[in-house]
């Protein structure tokens, strides 16, 4: 029960002692008789300035003090005024049948709702904790005013807290927080499903996955094994949102048995789903094949030693720049015959290796 202290006043103007009295008129109430209350409520109090000015006052008004009420005055004929109190009463939300969290799958329908009292009768609007719009079947909304809201074909980005307001003018303004959770099968991306790589190198494949409630993942060898954090391998889950993962897998040294189909796993409680990655072998880069073993290799060998005596300017060796490197750029192109990305990787990686080289042809 809502209590408002309140004064209610209808001041009337007598010319002489004449008695003045205080009635509820829907219920054929007299309130007060001159100074005397005569209802038992004892909420009720009559005041008077001089015999002129005669106010009635109600503490602690609740809602059923809500009426038409009468001032009488009486002279011959009885003169009367009526004057209307209303009481306002703050919204309030209640517990039922207001929704609470709610658990979902993925494409059903589902209505949350608001039950909320108070006077005037309150406005219940919806909105997203997190801000945003909310999209329903054929429009989106950054708020929805009505006490339902039905979502039809419920997807993942509809997960999160909601906030069903009721506000009716008068303060405070109250909510609830409503939590959706949609739950989904898991789902695999993987953006680059072949990856080549030579023995010793350091490779690292990925795949994105997205699933509710939060998968378990893990990585399976070409032998179909199980993956375990070990010498060989690093594997690592990377939470990217709500519902979003990104797995990696990092093969430290390629091996000749890494060369196949790697897979990456994510089980929920609705279902599995995979996604596969091919490991193909390609050519070591030549910046790390020993010197002298090939044709390119053996002219940087040959100029490096044209440059031996200025080992100081040996960043600088003309050889770092020019035809050279053209002749590395078309090697590591044909290669690899990877993406753009990785040609570009593959490029600083032979540049960088190539000034260890001179650098160890100098010092001896
Ligand atoms: C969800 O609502 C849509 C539109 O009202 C209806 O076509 C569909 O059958 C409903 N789906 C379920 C699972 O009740
Ligand atoms: C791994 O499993 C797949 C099917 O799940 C099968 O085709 C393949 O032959 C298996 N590989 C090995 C090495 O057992």
């Amino acid at each position: 029960m809502f209590y408002l202290n309140g004064l209610f006043n209808l001041p009337i103007v007598v010319d002489f002692v004449l008695q003045v009295a205080w009635l509820r008129v829907d219920t054929q109430t007299i309130l007060t008789i001159a100074t005397h209350v005569i209802t038992k409520n004892h909420r009720i109090a009559v005041t008077h300035s001089g015999h002129r000015a005669w106010s009635l006052h109600i503490r602690e008004t609740r809602k059923t003090d809500s009426g038409w009420y009468m001032c009488q005055v009486n002279t011959d004929p009885m003169s009367s005024i009526t004057g209307f109190l209303e009481v306002v009463v703050p919204p309030d939300i209640l517990d039922y049948p207001t929704s609470t969290d709610m658990v979902v799958r993925e494409g059903s329908n589902v209505t949350l709702r608001c039950a909320a009292t108070g006077t005037p009768e309150p406005t219940v609007t919806w909105r997203r904790e997190a801000g945003g719009t909310i999209s329903l079947s054929n429009w989106q909304a950054g708020s929805i005013v009505g006490p339902e809201l039905e979502i039809t074909r419920i997807t993942r980005l509809h997960m999160g807290p909601y906030l069903c307001i009721a506000s009716n003018g008068v303060p405070p303004t109250v909510s609830k927080r409503i939590l959706l959770t949609v739950h989904f099968q898991p789902m695999v991306w993987i953006e680059n499903q072949l990856v080549g790589g030579y023995e010793g190198q350091t490779v690292t494949l990925e795949c994105r996955s997205e699933a509710h409630p939060s998968p378990i993942t893990y990585w399976t060898k070409p032998s179909n094994e199980t993956i375990a954090n070990d010498e060989n391998y690093k594997v690592e889950t990377i939470p990217k949102g709500l519902y979003e993962i990104l797995m990696k897998l990092v093969i430290k040294s390629v091996r000749a048995q890494d060369f196949g189909t790697f897979r990456c796993v994510a089980t929920n409680s609705l279902g599995e789903t995979d996604g596969k990655i091919k490991l193909y072998r390609i050519d070591k880069p030549p910046t790390t094949r020993r010197p002298g073993s090939r044709r390119e290799s053996k002219k940087t060998w040959k100029s490096d030693h044209n440059h031996e005596k200025k080992a100081v300017g040996m960043k600088d060796d003309p050889m770092l720049k020019g035809d050279d490197i053209g002749d590395e750029q078309i090697e590591f192109q044909s290669a690899t015959a990877s993406s753009s990305f990785h040609r570009h990787l593959f490029i600083n990686f032979g540049i960088t290796t190539m000034t260890v080289i001179l650098a160890s042809g100098l010092s001896t």
